[in-house]
């Protein structure tokens, strides 16, 4: 074993405290750093306040600091090129470049990759003006997804019911431009029916490392009801997808889209997260993200049995052929607790309680989100709070013990759902 490699996690959501948790567990690291980390990362690193966005700074800071390997979280450096400019510095980070990252940085991009590849997907259309986007209205049956074309924060797609509703979508993207830029190209495309799962990878530009399967739930209400956030809870395995679709996955997705962006001159490293709906005619590719998805990251996480830092490794240095990842065949399930409001407004700095009582529940990790230490009191500083992640011998244990660890946390407020993994349960 060599030195010990001091480790920068970059980001600051429940996503990063979780990969801050599984880093912190391998004997490879020395020092470890989160930017700008949260009240649950500081307990397991040293929190440097640098935001994710910072990259100028966040290099300066791995120089100084002789990081070995930098992890980011969050799509928006990745992007932006943070990736490149480590590389370009001789320094390591995991993710794709800007090149690779366009996977996720451009939905147009993404689509044309895919039927390239002949990797099964909606049908769609790309369009630059709104005369041309109403024209094009026509050849559908008034049910369509309308997605800005680029990064809107999770936001920038419309799921439309009727003709009406959906030139009023282009109207808010084209015209009104609710997005800037990202809605001045836009994808219109059918709407696809079924259940969404995710499959994600390890990729190394060549070779790559399923993950097992995770289902996120979208909606802040019970029921799958009300607006879309960026994830209320999610768990792993999603039983909808059968070993049978693992595979086709694997082959007719991650497989070909790693040769096709190889093709293309972007060999793809890092996370390769693909959205899926399981249709009747097969799964089909919703979306591509180019990171570790959250809350799916934390109950997949939790099911790693391997060091991760070696994958992290394998996958900058293009070495995962000589690797292999064991999984717990334990259920993962992750419940997020939100401020009151969110996904809209919603107030900061409310105490939040119970804290110590509920991660004695055994098999619960309390992964933090929006989070801050004032003292020694954890204040809400964010929408998403915390992820209370819990394992099971089945998903219904796990979901009994998560809420059981939920039931002890309390604020002014609080927000979550009450039926997180309901749809592993039914089967
Ligand atoms: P995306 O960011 O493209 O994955 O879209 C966000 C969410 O919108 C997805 O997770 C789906 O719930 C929904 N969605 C996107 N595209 C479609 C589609 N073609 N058919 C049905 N639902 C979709
Ligand atoms: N939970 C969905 C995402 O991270 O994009």
């Amino acid at each position: 074993m060599g030195d010990p490699i001091n480790v920068l996690v970059v980001g600051g959501g429940g996503r990063e405290h979780a990969l801050v948790w599984k880093i912190n567990q391998s004997p490879l690291v020395g020092k470890l750093y989160c930017a700008p980390g949260n009240a649950g990362t500081s307990e397991l690193a040293e929190n440097v306040d640098i935001g994710a966005e910072d990259i100028e700074k966040l290099l300066d800071f791995a120089r100084a600091n002789d990081i070995g390997l930098t992890v980011v979280g969050p799509e928006a450096a990745l992007c932006e090129g943070i990736v490149d400019a480590f590389a370009t510095a001789g320094l390591k980070a995991f993710g794709p470049d800007k090149k690779a990252a366009l996977l996720e940085g451009s939905k147009a991009f993404m689509k044309k990759i895919l039927s390239d590849a002949n990797i099964p997907t909606a049908k769609y259309e790309k369009l630059s003006d709104p005369a041309s986007a109403l024209k094009t209205l026509e050849k559908f049956n008034g049910k369509v997804a309308v997605k800005a074309d680029g990064l809107a924060a999770g936001k920038g797609v419309i799921i439309c019911q009727s003709h009406a509703e959906a030139a009023q979508a282009i109207d808010l993207m084209m015209v009104k431009r609710a997005f800037g830029a990202a809605g001045d190209s836009i994808i219109i495309e059918e709407l696809l029916e079924g259940e969404e799962a995710s499959m994600l990878a390890f990729c190394d530009g060549e070779n790559f490392i399923m993950m097992p399967s995770s289902q996120d739930h979208k909606r802040i209400g019970d029921g799958d009801t009300g607006p879309n956030t960026g994830g209320m809870g999610a768990y792993s395995p999603a039983p909808v997808v059968t070993s049978q679709i693992e595979s086709m996955v694997e082959k007719e997705v991650m497989g070909k889209v790693m040769e096709a962006m190889k093709k293309d001159g972007r060999p793809y490293k890092g996370i390769l997260y693909a959205g899926l709906m399981l249709t009747d005619s097969g799964p089909k590719v919703l979306e591509f993200n180019c990171r570790f998805g959250d809350p799916e990251c934390q109950p997949i996480l939790m099911r790693l049995k391997s060091d991760i830092v070696p994958l992290l490794l394998a996958s900058v240095d293009g070495n995962l052929k000589s690797l292999s990842a064991q999984w717990s065949s334990r259920s993962t399930v992750c419940v997020v607790m939100a401020s009151g409001g969110y996904p809209g407004p919603y107030e900061k700095g409310k105490e939040i309680y119970g804290l110590k009582e509920a991660a004695v529940v055994e098999n619960v990790t309390i992964f933090h989100a929006g989070t801050t230490l004032d003292n020694d009191r954890v204040l809400t500083s964010g929408g998403r709070v915390l992820g209370v992640t819990a394992s099971g011998v089945t998903v219904a244990e796990a979901i009994d013990t998560a809420y059981e660890a939920v039931s002890k946390i309390s604020w002014d407020n609080v927000v979550f759902r009450k039926d997180i993994g309901h749809r592993a349960v039914g089967r």
